[in-house]
Order: C-alpha cells, then structure tokens, then sequence
C-alpha cells in the first residue's frame, strides 16, 4: 500500500507537469497571436475612389509621429444611416492611450503586435451630406453632433441614433468637444454616484475634459462642489461654477476635514484608502482616471474593485462610460438651455491632429478641439 507521503508527492509531481505544459502552450499561442496580430494598412493607397474618406490612420503604435493622412473608400450608406462632412472633433484622453497601445497589458484587446483598428477619434459635429432611405430625423445640410468610432476623419457614416441636432447657440467646436468627455461626466456621477439634489461632491481633476463637464453637470444635478486641480486651473475651475477649489499644489484633500457623499477621481493618483477617507458614511468613491504606467496602469487595481462591485460592495465604482442615445439627447437640451458649456482650451486645423493630441498628452486643460474647413477638406499627401 502507498504511504500518503509519497501520494502527495506524485500529485505535486503531475500539478507541475500540467502547469508546465499549460505555460509553455500559452506561451506559444501568445507568440504566434502576437505574429499574427495585423490591420488593414497594407491595403491603404491602393484603392483611390472619388469618393474617398480622407483620414488619420496609425499602423505602428507610438509617439503621433506615426500618425499619417490616408485616403480610404467611404463605406456605403446603409439605410438607417447618415454621412456627415465633420466641421470638428476634439481629443480624448483614450485616443493617445490607444495611439500609443498603453497600458501594454491592453493590447490584448487593442491588437498584440499592432493596432487592430488603424482609426482613432469619437467626437465629431458638423453637416450632413446624405441620409439612408429609413431616415426620418435628418435631411441634408442640417448641422450635427454625435459620436463614432474613426471620426478623425472627414466624414463619417453611423447611425441616426448616434447623431444629435447641433443647438443653435453652441458651434461646431463646442459640440465637437462633448461627446465622450461628457457621457464619462453624467454617467459617473448620476448612474454610478446616485448624485442628487443636496449632496456634497469631490472631483479630483476638475479642470480636464471629463472634470470641466463633471463640475457643470453635477451642479446641474443640484450638488455643491468642490474641484481639485493646479493653480493655472483654480479661475477655469471655479467660472464653471464649482463652489470651493483646492489647489493640490498647495492643499491636500484627503487631509482635510470636509466629508463628501461622492468622490469622483478623474486622474486615478490618489490610493482608495484617501479617496474612501474623505467620504461621509455610505458615501460613494467613482473611478474614471486610469492612472499612469506603461506596462499595466490602474488595470489590476480597477478589476479589483468591479470584482468588490460584483460581490455587493457599492461604495467603490468603476465603469466604462457608453453611447446611448437617450443621455446624448440629455446633454444637447442641458446645451441648449444654456446650462452645459464646453469649456475649449486650444483649437489646432485637422492637418495638425498629430500635435493636438501631443498636446493633450503633455497636459492640456478643458477640451482641445480640432477643425475642418467647411467645404475644403485637406488633400492627402
Ligand atoms: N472610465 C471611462 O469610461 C473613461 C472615459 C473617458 C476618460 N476616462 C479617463 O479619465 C481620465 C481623465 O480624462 P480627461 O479627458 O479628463 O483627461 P485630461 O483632459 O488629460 O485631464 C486630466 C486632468 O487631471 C488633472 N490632474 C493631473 N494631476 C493631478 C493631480 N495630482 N491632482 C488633481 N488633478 C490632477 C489635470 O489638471 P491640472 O492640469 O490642473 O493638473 C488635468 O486637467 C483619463 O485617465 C481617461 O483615460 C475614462
């Protein structure tokens, strides 16, 4: 009869077995899907229709020099579509984090070796051009707004649902600033942070694309506010309405002794233990920054918390933020009533996309816009 000992030791002896040749499997897959990891650069410049879409295109990762104009076939227009000739569309923080394939980690899901996707940009406004038959809402020539994927570009084709009449009191440039930005603020602070009438709200990072609409929209939502940025930033910050401002050159909020019912942390520099410190019991901490890091930013610190979300633990949030249609429609009244104004810090011309974005990477504030002349789009060189 076997001793135990020696049946431990042949079970060790077959774990590590399986686990080596788990690890050397999953290595050799990662290799060859890193290998076989393409995009559709090769196929750029051969096609040159009339009709084609002028365009941003990155086929490397890296810096925006390796940003470069392309011609690409314009796709058809499907029935329940509009293309719009874009006036604008402005710079998220996701377009340099994809741009670059950062955090490493993400390129499981960007592309191993290169961008799977060769398109960058989400916001846009500007004129439609053509409708699909089914289309009700929109006819030629009327000024827009909406979201997208590839709207570096100087047309895009989505559908009617994702595209909004553009306010008369708002320009091109200002509705090109809101999409993503401001769906990040409202779903952050109403969906996740449950923010009503009389609470009292943090943002850390106030001064930036998301912070600029979530100091506005939470005031909207009838929260007095506190904001946190640098001291070039303390005036933006408070014009938009915010009723305190810390300047984190010189105070620290996790210090003080204010409590907040939601904190919303645009910038992910600060542990959970400070964020969770300054909030009044039950209160709610709302994580929309990434952080910084090359290799794996925020990433491990994020899948813990939606792990805690899944087991009931609601005090700390994550979420990504998505296009639908009914909080668009949300932003475009809050817009045309006057209540919501994109706050623009710099504008560049569309032949100078690769600098906005370097821009916003070094640290803009606001929103930073870019622009297309109305009937003039650039020719690809
Ligand atoms: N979860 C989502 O669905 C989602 C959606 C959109 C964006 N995001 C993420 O949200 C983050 C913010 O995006 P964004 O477009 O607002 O970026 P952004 O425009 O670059 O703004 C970042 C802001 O962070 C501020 N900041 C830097 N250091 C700070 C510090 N120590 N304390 C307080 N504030 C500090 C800067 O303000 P100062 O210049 O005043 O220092 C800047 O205004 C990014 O990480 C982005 O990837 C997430």
């Amino acid at each position: 009869m076997q001793k135990p000992a020696s049946r431990l030791w042949r079970f060790l002896r077959l774990s590590c077995r399986v686990f080596a040749l788990l690890l050397v499997v999953g290595v050799l897959a990662g290799v060859v899907a890193y290998w076989r990891s393409s995009n559709d650069c090769p196929e750029v410049g051969k096609a040159e229709p009339a009709d084609a879409i002028n365009t941003w295109i990155y086929c490397e990762y890296g810096s925006p020099d390796v940003l470069r104009l392309a011609r690409l076939p314009r796709p058809a227009l499907k029935d329940s579509q509009v293309l719009v000739r874009l006036r604008a569309t402005s710079i998220n923080a996701g377009d340099w984090h994809m741009l670059r394939g950062e955090p490493i980690i993400a390129r499981f899901a960007m592309g191993l070796r290169k961008p799977s996707s060769t398109r960058l940009g989400s916001d846009f406004s500007g004129v439609v051009e053509a409708v699909g038959s089914a289309v009700t809402r929109f006819s030629p020539g009327d000024s827009v707004w909406g979201a997208t994927s590839a709207a570096f570009a100087d047309r895009v084709v989505l559908r009617e649902s994702r595209v909004l009449p553009k306010p008369a009191n708002i320009t091109f440039e200002q509705a090109a600033a809101v999409p993503v930005a401001a769906l990040t603020a409202l779903q952050g602070l109403r969906n996740e942070g449950l923010v009503h009438a009389g609470h009292h709200v943090l943002v850390n990072g106030a001064s930036g694309g998301v912070g600029t609409f979530t100091v506005q929209i939470a005031k909207e939502l009838g929260a007095t506010v506190t904001g946190v940025c640098s001291t070039r930033n303390v005036d933006l910050v408070r014009s938009l309405g915010a009723d305190r401002v810390i300047d984190y050159t010189r105070d620290d909020f996790a210090s003080d002794s204010q409590r907040y019912d939601v904190v919303i942390d645009n910038v992910g520099n600060r542990s959970l233990s400070d964020l969770r410190r300054v909030l009044k019991p039950g209160g709610r901490v709302v994580l929309i920054g990434a952080g910084s890091g090359r290799w794996f930013s925020s990433i491990p610190r994020l899948l813990t918390v939606m792990a805690r979300q899944k087991l009931g633990d609601q005090g700390t949030r994550f979420f990504i933020a998505e296009v639908n249609e009914p909080d668009l429609a949300q932003l475009n009244s809050w817009m045309a009533a006057g209540k919501v104004t994109p706050a623009i810090d710099r504008t560049f011309p569309f032949s100078e996309l690769p600098q906005a974005i370097r821009y916003v990477e070094e640290g803009a504030r606001a929103k930073v816009v870019v622009t297309l002349e109305e009937t003039s789009p650039p020719p690809a060189p």
